[in-house]
């Protein structure tokens, strides 16, 4: 029998906790409370009771990659592209640094229309108007070159989830032209060259099984990043996978507060995800132990077409100009929206 005060504690002494302890925290959703209310306090350590806010600006939906979850994957005919200039995505900066963003994060599809010259001059445009911002990138696989390249010229961080760290499910989700090898050795890069770095899965992807969960907890582990990004799976009605079920609310909580007792330094968004499953998904995640929102800065006019699934939630407080109603939200789940850089602490 697991008693969840010794599981937690073996949780926290990091590499103490065996799988079955983890199965246990995984598979129990009775011991949910005591789960969030102990992630909660280790967040409280080491951040307070801030929340961090960033500012998502969608700067492409072209994507080269076919994975088989992805609304804007390249096979997908059903909607139109767009590409941002280098003029829109600094309107959107304007805009977001007035209303207190200190980190703008570029997001995008793999999308060759950009080429590294393209995207070396944005981030140092950005970064040499707002040198108190954080720029985080998250545009995919690159070479290492292309990523030291876009650091030398001022970003700071880099998104790049690995998605499952199982070699089989990895291809159970993706096309043979893509692979975990590389996807964590972009990561290693990465970390080498001096991003701050996040990692991160789906919860509930097609196929997906407790040890797959387990064995990407285990790769957190290894990897250390200073970000993890978990939401749940939510089907797209264009994408091989539009027949499959959403991922659980309660299993992403409770592994969102699992990594935040793994990794208690960790940046961990309450995903956009979270909060389309659920009304209150993103104020729940706050409570299991996340630290982090990322509303949408895109230019009004895009934000339908960055369709990573059905629903995506792009209005309300998922909008970066309604910033007033988030602020509100994370008050009633006990936390307070700050205007900073908001690094990790570690
Ligand atoms: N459901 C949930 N998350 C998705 N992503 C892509 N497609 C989906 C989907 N159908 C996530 C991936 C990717 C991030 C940008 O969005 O994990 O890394």
């Amino acid at each position: 029998m697991y008693n969840i005060y010794e599981v937690v504690s073996k949780l926290k002494n990091e590499h103490d906790i065996d799988d079955d302890s983890l199965r246990f925290l995984l598979e129990n959703q009775d011991i949910e409370s005591v789960l969030f209310s102990e992630a909660d306090v280790v967040r409280r350590e080491h951040y307070g009771d801030d929340v961090y806010i960033r500012g998502l600006i969608e700067i492409s939906n072209y994507c080269k990659n076919n994975c088989y979850y992805c609304g804007i994957r390249r096979d997908n005919k059903n909607i139109a592209r767009y590409r941002l200039t280098k003029s829109d995505i600094l309107e959107c900066c304007d805009a977001g640094y007035l209303l207190g963003f200190r980190t703008f994060v570029m997001q995008g599809g793999e999308d060759g229309g950009f080429d590294d010259n393209e995207i070396c001059d944005i981030v140092s445009s950005v970064k040499s108007k707002y040198p108190d911002c954080a720029i985080t990138l998250s545009i995919g696989e690159k070479s290492k070159e292309s990523y030291k390249a876009y650091f030398d010229a001022g970003a700071d961080r880099y998104l790049l989830r690995h998605e499952t760290a199982c070699d089989d499910h990895y291809q159970q989700l993706h096309p043979q032209s893509m692979s975990l090898k590389n996807r964590k050795k972009c990561l290693y890069n990465l970390k080498e060259i001096g991003y701050q770095v996040g990692a991160g899965f789906m919860v509930g992807s097609p196929f997906q099984t407790i040890d797959n969960i387990i064995a990407d907890l285990r790769f957190l582990q290894e990897l250390q990043p200073d970000m993890v990004g978990i939401g749940p799976f939510i089907r797209h009605h264009d994408t091989p996978f539009k027949d499959f079920a959403n991922g659980d609310l309660h299993l992403t909580l409770r592994i969102i507060a699992i990594v935040r007792l793994m990794l208690p330094y960790a940046l961990i968004p309450s995903t956009t995800a979270l909060g389309t499953i659920s009304n209150d998904g993103r104020e729940l995640g706050l409570k299991a132990g996340a630290n982090v929102v990322m509303p949408n800065l895109s230019p009004s006019a895009v934000r339908s077409l960055y369709s990573l699934y059905d629903n995506k939630k792009h209005s309300g407080s998922e909008a970066a100009e309604s910033l007033n109603l988030l602020k509100k939200q994370v008050e009633h789940a006990g936390y307070r929206v700050v205007t900073d850089v908001g690094n990790v602490k570690r």
